[in-house]
């Protein structure tokens, strides 16, 4: 079996359900549950015996033991962490408990059980990492794309701590053998994923006729990839990556924020019309994040020769799922829109959320 940290959050569900799609091997996930984990985005799974789920914290060194050594896994594939970038500025502190301390726990934990395997099980065993492109920094806009060679320039406090715990992976593998994996991929877009992030924050904002916020002037640069070609990735590094290597993953989907939210806006004004005029009308520019990161581009030559990966969604097809997914789910999005998620707008955009245009 594999153990899957963060698995009720929007990638890791993602990994659980793909996964299940194509394997009768069974998962363990354990997850905290933070406001960004959610049971729902497994309960379709609820009554299948391939995934038993823990609710359980990185940092509870008992639990960890525990679980490796009842379930003895092959493998650890780790999303669990504190990923929203706004959230990581007004509060990093979370950041190092989750991503940093919560890393090391889970190496050491995963170092003490694998050290007392035999030699072909320690051989087998794998440790897959799920870093990010923001570990680089910020890309001119005619520099190249990140390869797994590009210098480590993290500007926020979250690309700071999933840097950190990327080291200490790299570490784990060099000093004690521990066959690690790492990918650095890009943002990531689709189903399951907590309506903070741009694309479900926009598209929510837009059913509700919400402003629809975009940061400073909107040119920033991000490549998307639809989660579903992240997951295969994933599963290709596990089957085929070489142990100690980095692999970066991503969508070849450069587009500036200002035109992931007119294209969200053109396909909700075919799928959902507003009464009178485009969505594109609700678009407001509110003040810039600070540190704000200009431009990311993955460079996925080396996963694309060694191990045959692919994109199969471009930016247009992912983006229709994409919202296809979300007015499909009204159940799911009214849940999770509730509590924390109406907390965070008001202290981010201001108690009356983003001001109206005009
Ligand atoms: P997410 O915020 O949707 O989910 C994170 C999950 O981790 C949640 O279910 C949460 O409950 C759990 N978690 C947080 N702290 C925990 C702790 N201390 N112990 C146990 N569980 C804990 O994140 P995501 O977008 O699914 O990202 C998953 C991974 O992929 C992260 O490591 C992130 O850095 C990386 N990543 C994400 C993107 C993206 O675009 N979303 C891009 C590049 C890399
Ligand atoms: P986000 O989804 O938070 O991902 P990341 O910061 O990890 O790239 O943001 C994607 C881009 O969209 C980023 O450049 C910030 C920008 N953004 C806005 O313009 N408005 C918003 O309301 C949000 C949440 C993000």
């Amino acid at each position: 079996m594999i153990f899957v940290t963060g698995g009720a959050g929007f990638i890791g569900s993602n990994f659980v359900h793909h996964w299940l799609g194509r394997t009768d091997e069974p998962v363990v996930v354990l997850d905290a549950l933070t406001y960004a984990g959610n049971p729902e985005n497994l309960s379709s799974l609820a009554s299948d015996p391939r995934l038993q789920f823990v609710k359980g914290d990185l940092n509870d060194r008992t639990l960890l033991d525990g679980l490796l050594s009842r379930h003895r896994p092959r493998a650890v594939v780790h999303f669990a962490a504190e990923t929203h970038v706004d959230r990581s500025i007004r509060g990093p502190d979370a950041f190092l408990q989750a991503n940093v301390l919560g890393t090391f726990h889970l190496l050491e934990a995963v170092r003490a059980d694998w050290g007392r395997r035999p030699a072909p099980e320690q051989a087998a065993f794998r440790f897959l990492h799920v870093s990010t492109d923001e570990v680089y920094g910020s890309l001119a806009p005619d520099a190249p794309a990140f390869t797994e060679d590009s210098p480590f320039a993290p500007n926020s406090p979250y690309a700071a701590s999933k840097a950190a715990s990327d080291h200490w992976v790299r570490a784990y593998g060099r000093t004690y053998g521990l066959p690690v994996l790492v990918s650095h991929c890009s943002n990531n877009y689709g189903p399951y994923q907590f309506p903070e992030k741009l694309i479900p924050l926009v598209i929510h904002h837009a059913l509700e006729g919400a402003p629809l916020p975009l940061y400073g002037d909107g040119g920033q640069i991000r490549d998307w990839l639809y989660v579903e070609d992240h997951c295969h990735a994933l599963v290709r590094i596990l089957e085929a990556g070489r142990g100690g290597e980095t692999y970066n993953v991503g969508g070849g989907c450069e587009r500036t924020n200002r035109e992931v939210v007119e294209s969200l806006c053109r396909i909700l004004d075919r799928m959902r019309p507003r009464p009178r005029g485009s969505h594109a009308e609700g678009i407001v520019e509110v003040p810039d994040r600070p540190g704000h990161d200009r431009r990311y581009a993955i460079d996925a030559g080396k996963i694309r020769r060694e191990l045959g990966w692919e994109p199969r969604e471009s930016f247009e097809s992912g983006i229709e799922k994409t919202v296809g997914w979300y007015l499909g789910h009204p159940g799911w999005v009214d849940h999770v829109v509730r509590g924390a998620y109406r907390d965070w707008i008001r202290l981010q955009y201001g108690p009356e959320g983003p001001a109206a245009p005009g």
